[in-house]
């Protein structure tokens, strides 16, 4: 049965017990498949799990969806039960900032104003301030995120490298519907219509997948995945091909094709791996 925490105190006490690795998974909460996907991989590898659930005002720009985000803890901690969750750290707010919103802050560096940040300023000044302070106080050997948020991954993993933090970070696959679309807890908001439009994401980056296994360049990759995304409801924001660490596009070898649309009002990501075959 999971221990539900919601004071520092409470979590300090509760991790302080815990013998052996604890693993940690950072959660906005509204779990769903995709959730349980690092729930599972971090109870494989840790002794103790621990799961937060928190959902940041730090990373909601003035007009995004903070207040109507889902807030679903009952059937979140079914899950956190389900999966054999050792404790769930669900604070509010003012537990998490007392002196209201901090003045310090993480600074992602240029990645972090790059594709999701180019749309959404100080987003990712508040992904990884929040995400360190639930580091410290979790302490974890092993911390889970998803590969869904591939920005958002390859940004942790570089501050745990810059600032010597001794987490592992570890990331996990991401889970689709049978027709391709990505789990997101966002998913929840569109219609019927929009659900359908939203396949465009995925079906662009299969687009792309598929020219590079035919042996396609880097440019045709990408022309490809652009052809395939072609729902008028759908409107994209970008698509682009990079190497693993988001850095400028490589021109063969293992690459990240990632997407961002909107459909109706919702914003929606996704992203796939690439191999580019070796060039001539
Ligand atoms: O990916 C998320 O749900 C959030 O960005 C995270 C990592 C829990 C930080 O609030």
């Amino acid at each position: 049965m999971a221990e539900v925490l919601h004071t520092r105190k409470e979590l300090a006490a509760a991790r302080e017990a815990m013998t052996g690795t604890v693993g940690v998974v950072m959660t906005m909460g509204a779990l769903h498949a995709g959730h349980e996907m690092l729930l599972r991989a971090a109870r494989e590898r840790a002794d103790h799990v621990i799961v937060t659930i928190f959902v940041n005002p730090l990373q909601f720009g003035p007009n995004e969806d903070f207040d109507r985000y889902p807030r679903t803890l009952d059937t979140d901690l079914e899950i956190c039960r389900r999966v054999g969750v050792d404790a769930v750290f669900a604070p509010p707010v003012a537990e998490m900032y007392p002196e209201g919103q901090p003045t310090v802050r993480l600074n992602p560096g240029p990645l972090g104003e790059d594709l999701e940040g180019l749309s959404r300023p100080g987003f990712f000044h508040g992904v990884l301030t929040v995400v360190m302070k639930l580091l410290q106080l979790t302490q974890p050997d092993l911390a889970f995120f998803g590969e869904k948020d591939y920005q958002q991954l390859t940004l942790v993993r570089r501050m745990v490298r810059d600032l010597d933090v001794p987490t592992e970070i570890v990331g996990v696959p991401t889970v689709r519907e049978p027709d391709g679309l990505a789990l997101s807890s966002r998913n929840r908001y569109l219609s019927a219509a929009e659900r359908e439009a939203a396949l465009s994401l995925s079906v662009a980056l299969r687009a792309g997948a598929a020219a590079a296994v035919r042996g396609e360049d880097a440019g045709a990759v990408l022309a490809a995945a652009h052809r395939a995304f072609d729902n008028p409801a759908a409107r994209l924001d970008y698509l682009v091909l990079t190497d693993t660490e988001l850095e400028p596009g490589p021109v063969d070898g293992p690459a990240r094709l990632l997407i961002a649309a909107w459909v109706g009002a919702t914003r929606l990501i996704d992203n796939t791996a690439i191999h580019l075959a070796p060039r001539p």
